[in-house]
């Protein structure tokens, strides 16, 4: 039993053939490859140099070809036409399986670059985009002439020229990492800096705004490799954080992928658990990865319980222009809310679930909560609580896999409470929702062109509960 955990499956011609099952700790015995910083790299890199190499020569392949570039892109999502091939459009968007589904996707991806390229030593770089020397697109990838170039009508404008950036709360950390159940750290990094970044894209007009394109910008690999990172930074902060290894779809449902020579291989949670000891990579500097086992519970790990206070008819984000505040009266909950955001051991989330939309947006939206009139929205004030981001899940297009899903989000309030509640005469709390996109010198504008709903609304005190094995 122990021992089948621990394998995945590689099978030939769509059917599981049991004589070619590999142990996955023996076969990553190997060296341990370092996926780095890009910030540290240039065009000259070797890392760099290998990616493009590897693309050009992918490209040169028919897309029926699993190891060819449009096979790959498509495996994420695609528009291309004709049958759908294996394992064509089965990213994981809005659901405990993002992470998970997104780490194998990148792990076989990466084993296929290092074979193509002809770099024994090829890992994938991340996009540390949260050092705020990383805020443009790195500029590796901007000159034509090499793989990692994509031009401007498909990666949006400003990005090859170095003048679109990412905001600060595009990128930001502060509303995922925090956040100690899984489900609730996953929904909230799914959002930002995740989506948020892919959104800062498509505001431009870029292929990494869409599911059904985004992968085939080289950059979008860069990009998940930083998500995947940040998996693994959470888990290491402890306190209770752990992987959902209580949820059997999450450990056991199998993933079809292609190795480097184009044959299908199927994984599952329990074999991506431990990047560095089943997958043979670390990042450079992140702190010593945390093991985890399928067949070995922690003891104990926190999950929260949620009480509703107020609850609030849908919000639609509607086409056009910022949708004014939406004035929440709090009349009666006044010293509730007061007493709660001054509670050590528990917190004042506003809950927005089950958000869908008719299309993928092209902005996403930073959420203030008790503004005043005459008060900037500015993510650097108390009132910003976090953001609205979808990519996918929740998003209601036949834009690919996960799309019937929806997206959620778990924003805190306490400081915002706070601040607004202060000078007390206030008799309604606002809410605004600010649309937002790629950063640039002029002020940009941004116009919202999907039609957005948020079903379910509510102001929830929040309390960590210990739950046991
Ligand atoms: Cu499957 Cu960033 O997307």
């Amino acid at each position: 039993m122990a021992q089948t955990r621990r394998r995945f499956l590689k099978v030939t011609g769509g059917a599981i053939a049991a004589s070619t099952l590999f142990d996955v700790e023996k076969l990553f015995a190997g060296p341990t490859f370092i996926r780095k910083d890009v910030g540290g790299l240039t065009s000259a890199s070797s890392d760099l140099v290998s990616y493009g190499n590897a693309i050009n020569a992918m490209k040169l392949l028919p897309n029926t070809n699993p190891l060819s570039w449009g096979y790959q892109a498509a495996i994420h999502g695609t528009t291309l036409p004709g049958p759908a091939q294996p394992a064509w459009n089965t990213c994981e968007h809005g659901s405990l399986e993002f992470l998970s589904w997104h780490r194998m996707y990148l792990y076989w991806f990466e084993r296929i670059i290092r074979k193509k390229s002809g770099d024994p030593n090829f890992a994938l770089p991340f996009w540390n985009y949260e050092s705020s020397s990383e805020r443009y697109l790195p500029p590796p990838f901007r000159p034509a002439g090499t793989g990692l170039f994509v031009p401007d009508a498909n990666r949006g404008s400003g990005w090859n020229a170095g003048t679109s950036f990412l905001t600060s709360s595009t990128v930001s950390t502060a509303g995922c990492l925090p956040q100690v159940p899984f489900g609730s750290f996953s929904n909230n990094l799914e959002g930002t800096p995740h989506a948020a970044v892919h959104i800062a894209f498509g505001s431009t007009g870029g292929w990494m705004g869409s599911v059904p394109t985004a992968a085939k910008d080289p950059i979008f690999y860069l990009h998940h490799c930083n998500i995947d990172r940040l998996w693994n930074v959470w888990l290491a902060q402890g306190g209770g954080r752990t992987n959902p290894l209580g949820d059997s779809t999450w450990k056991d449902k199998k993933f079809l992928f292609f190795d480097e020579n184009g044959k299908q291989v199927w994984m599952t949670g329990c074999d991506i658990l431990r990047a560095q000891e089943q997958l043979g990579y670390v990042y450079q500097n992140e702190p010593p990865q945390v093991k985890e086992y399928c067949l070995k519970l922690p003891p104990w790990w926190w999950k929260y319980l949620y009480e509703v206070i107020i609850q609030w008819p849908p919000i639609k984000l509607p086409l056009g222009p910022d949708p004014g505040p939406i004035e929440i009266d709090i009349r009666q909950f006044r010293e509730r809310l007061l007493k709660i955001a001054d509670d050590k051991n528990a917190g004042l989330v506003l809950q927005l679930n089950d958000v869908t939309a008719d299309r993928q947006p092209n902005v996403f939206w930073e959420v203030y909560a008790g503004l005043r009139k005459g008060e900037r929205a500015v993510p650097e004030s108390r009132n910003y609580i976090g953001n609205v981001a979808l990519f996918g899940g929740g998003v209601h297009a036949g834009e690919g896999h996960g799309s019937a899903r929806t997206a959620n989000f778990e924003l805190p309030l306490n400081d915002a409470v706070r601040a607004a509640l202060a000078k007390g005469d206030q008799t309604s709390l606002s809410l605004q929702f600010v649309a937002r996109g790629a950063g640039s010198k002029e002020q940009r504008q941004y116009r919202n062109d999907a039609a957005v709903t948020i079903n379910r609304v509510s102001i929830s005190v929040r309390r960590p509960e210990q739950a046991k094995s």
